[in-house]
């Protein structure tokens, strides 16, 4: 049984392989990315995959069973990408179709909402035996910028007191490796969050207790926050998506109580004192 794995070079990606490798064989796994030579150190074999490149993609994936598509950061083109990968699956008979979709992507208000429902409901559409994983947030997130916090003495956001349920990429990564294992998540679709809900005051008091430095928490309107988020040196556009991300925290967006994840990993899953712990 061989298992392709699109995005293996992205963070999420390596997690997925380093713990597949704990359940199958490394030969059995290949790297399905746009340059081979940046997963040479996974010690798993390479295949040349670009989404964007639909007529090269049904030769790489000859021989492989099962297919992780972890899906791409190029915001506005992965609906065409995410569908040229299905075709190419379609194609050589892939027999278990998995998708790394968005939570509540039904729903989100999130402006990355639209391209993951598509993908959701183009895979349905192939009859393709699927599972959608629909992720949360990960924490790191969050916290890959705690230092920078820590530094500035304040934590600026635009959430309110709205509850944030994610969990950190290690557990989506584990959630994905369970489900390409087992067979009883055929044709279901999972909404993936982390157990244990926090609010942007909530994380500047965990990071206030973890450094012993008092970080207060400054609440902005989005587009203040993203001005404050523009002069920390973030790009425009990525700072009014940041902020974006806050205000769709406000519809319920990136919560979730429904603890699928716990359920598939079959342990509690990472609390964002733990990733802020870790990222200091
Ligand atoms: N749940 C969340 O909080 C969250 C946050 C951020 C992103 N995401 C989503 O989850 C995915 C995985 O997260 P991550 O942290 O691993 O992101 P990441 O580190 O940015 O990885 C993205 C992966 O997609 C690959 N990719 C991009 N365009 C491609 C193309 N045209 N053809 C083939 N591969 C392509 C990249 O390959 P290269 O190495 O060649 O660039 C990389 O391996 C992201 O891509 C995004 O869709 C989720």
């Amino acid at each position: 049984m061989k298992i392709g794995i699109t995005g293996a070079s992205g963070k999420l990606g390596q997690l997925v392989v380093s713990k597949l490798k704990e359940h199958i064989s490394a030969e059995d796994i290949i790297a399905l990315v746009r340059t081979p030579e940046k997963v040479e150190s996974l010690g798993i074999n390479a295949r040349t995959f670009d989404y964007n490149q639909p007529n090269k993609l049904a030769a790489a994936l000859k021989g492989i069973d099962k297919l992780l598509l972890i899906s791409g950061n190029e915001i506005g083109k992965r609906f065409l990408q995410h569908s040229a990968v299905i075709n190419a699956a379609k194609e050589v008979g892939i027999k278990h179709f998995v998708y790394t979709s968005l939570l509540k992507a039904d729903s989100s208000t999130l402006v990355l909402a639209p391209e993951h429902l598509n993908t959701e409901k183009a895979i349905k559409a192939s009859g393709l035996d699927f599972t959608i994983l629909r992720n949360g947030w990960y924490n790191e997130n969050y916290t890959e910028r705690v230092k920078d916090t820590v530094a500035h003495g304040k934590l600026y956001g635009s959430s309110s007191d709205a509850k944030i349920s994610s969990a950190s990429r290690e557990d989506f990564a584990e959630a994905a490796v369970v489900v390409l294992c087992e067979d009883k998540h055929r044709n279901k679709t999972y909404e993936l969050s982390g157990d244990l809900a926090f609010t942007m005051e909530d994380y500047a008091s965990e990071i206030s207790k973890l450094t012993g430095k008092k970080i207060p928490y400054v609440n902005l309107p989005e587009k203040e926050f993203a001005s404050v988020l523009e002069q920390a040196g973030l790009p425009e556009p990525v700072a009014a998506f940041f902020a974006g991300t806050h205000t769709a925290t406000l519809h319920g967006d990136l919560y979730d109580d429904g603890n699928q994840l716990n359920q598939l990993i079959g342990r509690p899953t990472t609390t964002i004192s733990k990733s802020i712990s870790k990222a200091l």
